[in-house]
């Protein structure tokens, strides 16, 4: 019984796999590229710390950074709104972030720290509405 458990286990686990390598080209098309969200996370969590630091300069660039990564994320989602898909909030979403990202400049260049804090707290907001929407956990 108990090797027949342990069988069980090793069958659920190969078909598992194979599943997900099967459905992972047909995700690609909606599905956003992980790669890039991890950048995005590891860049917003860089300029947090880089605000209340108060290091301008370091904030600046990677706000920069998440402008141009937004970018990438906004013509990944208008490819989506051609193909027909319903992703209309997600480019909503996007162009905030990229609104949000050049404000947050403009605060660092003013030095105005507290704006700048209270902007990317605005745009840490709307990572999480996103993936509240798309998310599949
Ligand atoms: C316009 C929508 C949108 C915005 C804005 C957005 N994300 Fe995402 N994010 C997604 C989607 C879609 C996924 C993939 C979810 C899935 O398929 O499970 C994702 C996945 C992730 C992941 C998981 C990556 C992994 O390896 O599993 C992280 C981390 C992440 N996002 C961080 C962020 C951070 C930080 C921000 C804000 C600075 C952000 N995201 C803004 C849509 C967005």
């Amino acid at each position: 019984m108990r090797n027949f458990v342990v069988a069980l286990r090793f069958t659920v686990l190969f078909f598992g796999i194979n599943l997900l390598s099967i459905s992972a080209p047909f995700a690609e098309e909606v599905e956003m590229d992980m790669d890039l969200m991890q950048t995005i996370e590891s860049t917003n969590d860089n300029l947090s710390s880089n605000i209340s630091l108060e290091n301008a300069e370091s904030a600046k660039a990677d706000a920069q950074t998440l402008n141009e990564l937004f970018a990438v994320v906004e013509e990944h989602y208008k490819k989506e709104v051609a193909a027909g898909n319903d992703v209309a909030e997600a480019l909503d979403l996007t162009k905030k972030s990229i609104k949000f990202s050049s404000e947050i400049i403009t605060f660092l260049d003013q030095k105005d720290f507290e704006s700048a804090a209270n902007t990317a707290t605005d745009l840490a907001r709307t990572c999480k509405t996103c993936h509240n929407f798309y998310k599949e956990d």
